[in-house]
């Protein structure tokens, strides 16, 4: 028996909902065949696509970890034997959620080879285990839309509370990965713990007026909300040239423009597929000119997940 899944790159935070929004892109992402053997145990055979840079060791590596938590679980892992070859199609440390894609693609993988037992929402607390192990924290805004597909909000986390919103037909997402690396780890410890009260009121007028806009499809309140005060001025400086990537993409007609997760890479949101092609091409033409390397993917976000 053998199962092969694909699980998307996710945009986390959705410029202004810092760890409690995300949407899920269709490409790229990352992918995971699994298969049941006799010999009882979790083994990663193989990964692909990662330049050596992940653990083959079974307890260290992330989606390995996470199935064997399932299987614990389950309490089927002295019974189960599974062998894992993982594929990354998209660059590690770069704000695209990459061991969520690979961790979901794991998860829902194990699940399906063992006949679906958990609902998906009850796979999602050992996908957040597996963002604690990738990065000391266990945020769930790349898990969730990963997992479920299209725009998710996590209400709450204890107990873990997500919600699944619409999605505009006309949203697309440009993202721009300019190639340095920022950990997430890294890009957390710099964000300040305490907030100005009357930044917070912004910015959670800002995430009401998104999630109202997202469900009136009203593009232009869409726009006007999707503004981060609290953790863009902290992070830009990790990022190069963000604040004149953020000019191009504004001046192409895009609705916001900011970082994706916790970056490098940064998403333009348009309604409709000009500006954001646009704007992906003139800033990856501008990181060209400064000698800084980039990778672009425009994308639905009204995208299924696995
Ligand atoms: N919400 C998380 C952060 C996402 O911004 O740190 C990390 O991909």
């Amino acid at each position: 028996q053998e199962v092969r899944v694909f699980a998307p790159a996710t945009v986390a935070n959705m410029i202004c909902g810092f760890d409690i929004l995300g949407f899920a892109v269709d490409y790229p992402g990352d992918e995971v065949c699994m298969r049941k053997v006799e010999v009882p145990g979790v083994r990663i055979i193989a990964i692909h696509g990662d330049e050596g840079r992940l653990p083959l060791d079974p307890d260290k590596n992330t989606v390995s970890a996470c199935v064997k938590m399932l299987l614990e679980h389950l309490q089927i892992a002295d019974q189960i034997g599974v062998e894992i070859e993982l594929t990354k199609h998209m660059p590690i440390g770069s704000g695209l959620g990459s061991s969520s894609a690979s961790t979901v693609a794991g998860l829902f993988a194990a699940n399906a080879l063992l006949g679906n037992p958990l609902s998906k929402a009850e796979l999602m607390p050992f996908c957040v285990e597996g963002e604690r192990l990738a990065c000391g924290h266990g945020h769930a805004d790349n898990v969730a839309p990963a997992l479920m597909g299209g725009i998710t909000l996590i209400r709450g986390y204890e107990p873990l509370d997500m919600i699944e919103l619409p999605v505009p037909d006309d949203l697309v997402a440009g993202i721009v990965f300019p190639q340095v690396d920022v950990p997430t780890r890294d890009a957390r410890q710099l964000i300040k713990e305490k907030v100005l009260l009357r930044d917070a009121v912004t910015q959670w007028g800002n995430i009401a007026g998104l999630v109202a806009g997202l469900y009136r499809n009203d593009y232009e309140l869409i726009s006007r909300s999707m503004q981060d005060v609290l953790i863009e001025p902290t992070r830009a400086i990790l990022i190069p040239e963000f604040y004149t990537m953020k000019d191009i993409a504004l001046s192409c007609g895009v609705l916001a423009f900011g970082i994706s997760g916790s970056g490098p890479s940064v998403v333009a949101i348009s309604k409709g597929k000009k500006a954001a092609q646009e704007a992906v091409d003139k800033i990856q033409a501008h990181l060209t000119a400064h000698g800084i390397e980039s990778l672009q993917f425009v994308s639905s976000v009204n995208v299924a997940g696995p």
